[in-house]
């Protein structure tokens, strides 16, 4: 089966989009980035961006891939031509390909993280466990760069056998079931965690707004992350919009994508930290504080380990939905350009993302003291820094500013079923000032500082 014309229902679209933007983003990134950005200056940041910019450049995307109709780099050079004078704005769609295509390399690899953990917890590896137990477990994985590569592939392969097929036939069917079994499950967490943790500690030190803790550089963080787990900026909303059918209310599509996906974030928050500060680890932990929270969570509660188990499967389910939305938009933009089969386009970039996620696996093993740039990061910093806090708000601003300046009012207004509304005349104040000023304003506070 090939590309969808367009998805089967409305419905199915909510989710595929949903399952694109809910995933590691979420679970794994948001916890530990907001940890590290000290918390609650992190998470209002955070939250602001995803009202104020977030949504108002998801709604661009997909008006834009839906008024197109072709795969994202066609797309913008098309519109580009038509409506912005020159098909240059392809350039929005070329760098969000190699973005994409960052993105996975890295993805794939904590994926199978998450995948690794489905033995080991069913196994009951973690009963009894404390902080230190799987601190020490997770360490001792990432220092084995064959286990690492071997669930990367795997997982590489899962994203690379779905995209070949198209998307419709597996994503819809398994996302329908499986996210909101996920929802269900971070509440179970959080309940866990009111019960066991330190919710109010936790709870403070994620909402107790502390302003001057904002600096620049939360600012950039909390930002890129916003981009990050909506899936914007990058060309994956254009390709979804692409097949949409008209009668779609971007609007409120938008809404819930954006409620779906911060409630999932919050909700991973809230259950990780009350456990992080009940067992004295550090907030600011880094990549690996899902992993070492919640396992002891799952080692220490009745059934953990089934639950644990089933917990784990759903972060990979989580995780692939979003992975094929980063590969879509290279395939679609390839078969476009080479008249090449989807599936043996999927095998190829798969191939390339396999290869550059190595970089990854070894930055946590051999290279973990390689620091290309200096400042202490490593390759997969390095690959995970220069997409989230740049290449994509960058992508995001482009879009935003060709959907506010050189889409004319009449046109967006009409796309988006928002004639007339006042809710309109915001939406484009949005992407026409605030955004972009947004981004430039803090990309030179952060150049000048
Ligand atoms: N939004 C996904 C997540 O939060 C990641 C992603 C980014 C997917 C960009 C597609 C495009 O996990």
């Amino acid at each position: 089966m090939s590309t969808p014309a367009h998805w089967s229902s409305r419905f199915a679209f909510i989710m595929a989009a949903v399952g694109s933007a809910v995933g590691l983003g979420n679970v794994w990134k948001f916890p530990y980035m907001a940890g590290t950005g000290g918390g609650s200056a992190f998470v209002l940041v955070y939250l602001g961006c995803v009202l104020l910019v977030g949504v108002p450049i998801l709604m661009a995307e997909l008006m834009l891939g839906r008024r197109a109709g072709q795969s994202p780099y066609y797309s913008m050079v098309e519109l580009g031509r038509r409506f912005g004078g020159t098909p240059a704005w392809g350039f929005i769609g070329a760098m969000g390909v190699v973005a994409a295509l960052m993105i996975l390399s890295f993805y794939s690899v904590v994926a199978g993280w998450a995948l690794a953990y489905v033995p080991k917890l069913f196994a009951g590896s973690f009963a009894g466990a404390t902080a230190e137990t799987t601190g020490a477990a997770f360490g001792a994985m990432l220092a084995e760069p064959l286990t690492l590569t071997f669930w990367h592939a795997l997982f590489m392969l899962g994203t690379v056998l779905i995209v070949a097929r198209g998307v419709q036939a597996g994503i819809e069917k398994a996302v329908v079931w499986l996210m909101p079994m996920l929802f269900l499950m971070l509440v179970m967490l959080v309940g866990y965690a009111a019960v066991t943790g330190d919710f109010a500690a936790g709870f403070a030190y994620m909402f107790r707004p502390d302003f001057s803790k904002v600096t620049p550089d939360v600012v950039i963080a909390a930002a890129g992350q916003a981009f990050f787990s909506l899936s914007i900026g990058i060309g994956t909303m254009l390709a979804y919009g692409s097949y949409l059918p008209r009668t779609v209310s971007l609007p409120s599509t938008s809404v819930i994508i954006a409620l779906a996906d911060t409630s999932c974030a919050l909700l991973a928050g809230v259950a990780i930290f009350p456990i992080v500060f009940a067992n004295g680890l550090n907030p600011s932990e880094g990549p690996g504080l899902v992993f070492v929270t919640l396992t002891v969570a799952f080692g220490n509660m009745p059934g953990g380990s089934i639950f644990g188990g089933i917990f784990f499967i759903l972060l990979f389910v989580a995780a692939i939905t979003s992975s094929v939305s980063l590969l879509e938009p290279i395939v679609a933009t390839l078969e476009q350009k080479t008249g090449m089969k989807r599936s043996t386009l999927s095998w190829l970039v798969g191939l390339a993302a396999f290869a550059l996620g190595m970089a990854t696996v070894f930055s946590f093993n051999h290279w973990a003291d390689f620091h290309p740039l200096g400042g202490g990061r490593t390759v997969f910093d390095l690959i995970d820094y220069v997409t989230a806090n740049i290449m994509l708000p960058l992508g995001g601003v482009l879009i935003a500013l060709f959907a506010g300046w050189c889409m004319d009012r009449d046109t967006s207004a009409s796309e988006l079923g928002m004639v007339g509304s006042p809710l309109f005349t915001a939406w484009r104040l949005l992407v026409r000032f605030f955004a972009p000023a947004m981004v430039v304003l803090v990309a030179a506070t952060k150049l000048t500082a």
